[in-house]
């Protein structure tokens, strides 16, 4: 089956529940048992990881509908949901490690992911490093005995290197460290991370699964190897995502690979306008040919979404940036991405670095920001931005 169709179709059950498209909600915290026989044998197969409803906790069928589905697409063994894509992305690293360990983080990882491994990782005794993350293969270089995990992210967060995740992955591999990828960018549709040396992907289901900018929520997906940790670190920490949020994101992923081909082609087609604007110093975006991880990402990957981000030229005032921010209309100012919505933001690289510089030797550069390219015709898109620029110009030319 093609990928596309199943999102259409995976987890469906109409014959179970009177016949509906879409599985009702089954919202609970106690799930009654008849008999105590019934109790403990449902308690025998949640042991034995027999789906089933044991208790709210635990998922009721909008959750196991959706883990499975996710799983499947993923391309790994199983999938849990989680609270919040950042709780996906933090919580499964204590299934890997412990006090007097090691880990290797990228240095484009979403910043509040950094946030923990900088504070609560490192109240627990683990130290983190962080690497460049063009590194490649010379990840080797960094590995110490006691480096257990290696976290990447690609394309990054803001600045959206591609990592080569095969020579990385078989570099942790050799040394038995887990490799742990926040692959939000790629969707479960455009990167495939267990065929790539990936143990560990997360989603933060709240943009492209999702897709409606309602919902905030994600998944972790495992290998069979890397799964038992996995899955007792969830529970442990009491990790679940709400039955409501579970269909509304099951409501999304029926529709996900449609809306990625239009965010895709709307983003390539955007981030080349805004590429010829003279204030621009370069477009950070990989499915460009010009970007220095095109080559990576069209070996690895099968599509682009619709995030980018942009660096203007260096004299240009972060004030004249503001102005373009202020006066776009399509453009929502807001955090998150991967609704049907575009939206703007502006960055700052230096404030999320440490192991690189931002920019990098013998390259320039000015403020940036980010843009999600949404649903909405390309064409008014751009004609908004065309507008945004003005405003930018019209700022920088009246401080001459
Ligand atoms: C790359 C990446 N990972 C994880 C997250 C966290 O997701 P959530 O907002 O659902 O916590 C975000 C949010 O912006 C993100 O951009």
């Amino acid at each position: 089956m093609h990928e596309d169709t199943k999102t259409v179709h995976l987890g469906r059950h109409p014959e179970r529940y009177a016949g509906t498209v879409n599985t009702p909600v089954f919202r609970a915290s106690t799930i009654l048992s008849e008999t105590v026989a019934e109790w403990e044998q449902k308690k025998k197969d949640r042991a034995l990881e027999k789906q089933g409803t044991y208790y709210g906790l635990h998922g009721t069928p909008n959750r196991h509908l959706l883990e499975d589905a996710l799983a499947e697409l993923e391309g790994g063994y199983k999938c849990q949901v989680y609270p919040s894509g950042l709780a996906a992305c933090v919580v499964p690293i204590l299934a890997y490690v412990k006090a007097g360990d090691h880990i290797l983080v990228t240095d484009s990882v979403y910043g509040p992911t950094r946030r923990f491994c900088d504070v609560q990782l490192k109240r627990f005794g683990i130290e983190t490093t962080y690497y460049d993350p063009l590194i490649g293969g010379g990840i080797s270089a960094l590995m110490r005995s006691n480096t257990n995990l290696v976290f990447v992210e690609s394309p990054g967060s803001l600045t959206f290197e591609v990592q080569d995740i095969p020579a990385i992955a078989e570099v942790a591999h050799k040394h038995k460290a887990v490799v742990m990828m926040d692959n939000t960018w790629g969707t479960p549709l455009y990167f495939k991370p267990f065929e790539h040396g990936v143990d560990v992907s997360i989603q933060a289901t709240t943009k492209y699964i999702v897709g409606h900018s309602d919902v905030i929520m994600g998944s972790v997906t495992a290998t069979r190897e890397a799964w038992p940790a996995l899955k007792a670190v969830t529970s442990d920490f009491g990790q679940t995502a709400a039955p409501d949020d579970c269909y509304l994101a099951t409501r999304g992923l029926r529709t996900m690979a449609l809306r990625l081909k239009q965010h895709h082609e709307s983003g390539i087609k955007l981030a080349e306008w805004i590429a010829q604007q003279p204030e621009v110093e370069r477009v950070l975006h990989p499915a460009l040919p010009t970007d220095p991880g095109h080559d990576l990402w069209k070996r690895d990957f099968k599509g682009a979404c619709g995030l980018f981000g942009v660096v203007l030229k260096a004299g240009i005032k972060p004030e004249a940036l503001h102005a373009l921010i202020d006066s776009v209309e399509l453009y929502g100012l807001g955090a998150s991405w991967g609704g049907f919505e575009s939206l703007i933001l502006h960055f700052d690289p230096r404030e999320i670095r440490t192991a690189t510089t931002w920019p990098r030797e013998g390259q320039s550069a000015g403020p940036c920001f980010r843009v999600h390219a949404g649903l909405e015709q390309v064409e008014d898109l751009i004609a908004d931005m065309g507008r945004g620029f003005a405003a930018l110009r019209k700022w920088q030319q009246s401080i001459y």
